[in-house]
């Protein structure tokens, strides 16, 4: 279920907003400039490949990028496979790329198709954490200062929309915040 959990960013246990309902999280989000939109979900295994999944999405997809303003449009998946010893080497690499504090030059676009990831948006003087699930399209404005946790297991399809190929490097602030936040494992266990 999407959840939208605001603290204060200089004090994580200092709770303002914890919901799951979703008119409160479309609104709260918007009101921070943030764009957030709903489209259907698929539930997509591992074994559907990533040219039919776009495809499914075609329509909406070209309504976003009606101005052409996203020339790279991909998407982004992992699946926990157990059967691979690399796997939690993976996942953990994986992770890691993009926990801490971060900034592009471009929006952050994304859709999730399935599965599940948490957005942390540095709003001042508040941390927004948006989990994400299947049907959620969230866009990180350009500058905004921000991390990303895939979960200890990480497990999700998301259609990534990027104006340059190289839209996706992150600039890092260096500031350890992110370390104080809880995680995604922690925010859906609560
Ligand atoms: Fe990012």
């Amino acid at each position: 279920m999407t959840l939208l959990h605001i603290a204060a960013d200089t004090d994580p246990a200092e709770v303002r907003l914890h919901t799951t309902d979703p008119d409160t999280i479309a609104a709260e989000l918007r009101s921070r400039g943030i764009v957030f939109d709903r489209w259907p979900a698929q539930p997509v295994t591992a074994e559907i490949a990533a040219d039919d999944i776009l495809a499914r999405y075609r329509d909406r997809i070209d309504d976003l990028n009606a101005d052409g303003r996203y020339r790279h449009i991909d998407l982004a998946r992992l699946h926990p496979d157990d059967t691979d010893p690399q796997w939690p080497d993976l996942a953990r690499a994986a992770r890691e790329k993009f926990l801490s504090e971060h900034r592009h030059a471009e929006d952050e676009v994304r859709f999730f198709v399935s599965g599940r990831g948490c957005f942390y948006l540095h709003l001042e003087p508040e941390v927004v954490a948006v989990v994400c699930e299947g049907g959620d399209l969230v866009s990180v404005p350009a500058g905004t200062r921000h991390w990303f946790d895939m979960g200890s297991r990480p497990d999700f399809v998301a259609i990534r929309f990027f104006e340059e190929a190289d839209g996706w490097i992150g600039d890092f602030t260096g500031d350890p915040i992110a370390r104080g936040f809880p995680t995604l494992d922690e925010l859906v266990a609560a």
